[in-house]
């Protein structure tokens, strides 16, 4: 039987890399085809987490379902189940994709794993994922629809899932990349024309994000430029980040890197510098 002794890598594929917020249930199936293309063969062992993207999120806030049961959402019941049904729809997609490129991937169905209680994880059935690793398995979570004990449901993203497995797994987590549309965090959205620039480092301390500078420590949010409305139920790339602050190893190497290219993921693995933001997390 094969057992993983390795340390696990953790890849976040995030919504924005993979679909189109303004086109609902939309996903750039050559962008999924070049990640499994640079992970074919990665050698180590490795969970997949994905996002929403225009899949989940959109359902999510047409009904509500991130704020529990609440009056004027029309039919949440309803909603709560349809944000799933989209969720699972682009897990199969996905999951098919890796399944094409020979990445033993297997979908575990986040809503059965964890149970919330007022928005905080209150039961965590991991043994499944540990067991796939110990096969050389591939895990594929993402982030869903989940039960809410007390609010009746509410949304786990695939950042908050991330900081469970980390902390929860037999197998030590040593390594999570966050895949996105951008190299990185930038201090202005470089998609909205020239002059932004890369943000190299962020650090997590005491639950506040920071990036290092000459005249000291800047807030991220005093740095980034944010956006206006969006369809994100779950905080945005500050949000997600933010949620890493839970992290109990705070020796993980944390990489935000583009993955629309077909090169960053690659060259991460290989060790060669590509463009990035790196988290770390003082303790
Ligand atoms: C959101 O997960 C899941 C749902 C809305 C059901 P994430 O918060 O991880 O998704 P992205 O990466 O922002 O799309």
């Amino acid at each position: 039987m094969p057992t993983t002794e390795k340390n696990i890598t953790i890849i976040k594929l995030g919504g924005s890399c993979f679909s189109d917020k303004k086109v609902p249930r939309s996903l750039h199936v050559d962008v999924i085809d070049g990640v499994c293309k640079q992970l074919e063969g990665a050698g180590f062992p490795l969970i997949v987490v994905h996002g929403g993207g225009s899949y989940g999120h959109p359902v999510a806030k047409r009904y509500g379902i991130h704020l529990g049961w609440q009056e004027g959402f029309g039919d949440q019941s309803a909603g709560f189940c349809e944000t799933h049904e989209a969720m699972v729809e682009l897990n199969h997609a996905i999951v098919g994709q890796c399944l094409k490129h020979g990445i033993p991937a297997f979908a575990v169905q986040t809503s059965a794993v964890f149970l919330l209680e007022g928005g905080a994880v209150s039961s965590a059935r991991l043994d499944a994922v540990d067991a796939l690793l110990d096969q050389g398995l591939v895990p594929v979570l993402y982030g869903d629809a989940v039960v809410d004990t007390s609010r009746g449901f509410g949304i786990m993203s695939g950042d908050a899932i991330i900081v469970e497995l980390a902390n929860r797994l037999k197998h030590r987590v040593d390594r999570i990349v966050y895949l996105m549309d951008v190299d990185g965090l930038f201090d202005k959205d470089p998609r909205q024309g020239p002059g932004a620039r890369l943000i190299p480092d962020v650090v997590i301390e005491g639950g506040e994000l920071f990036v290092p500078g000459e005249a000291g420590p800047a807030r991220l949010e005093d740095v980034v430029q944010q956006g206006g409305a969006s369809i994100d139920v779950t905080g945005g790339i500050i949000g997600k980040l933010r949620a890493l602050a839970h992290l109990e190893d705070k020796e993980v190497a944390i990489n935000l890197i583009c993955g629309r290219n077909r090169s960053s993921l690659a060259g991460l693995i290989s060790g060669a510098p590509v463009p990035c933001t790196r988290v770390s997390i003082k303790r």
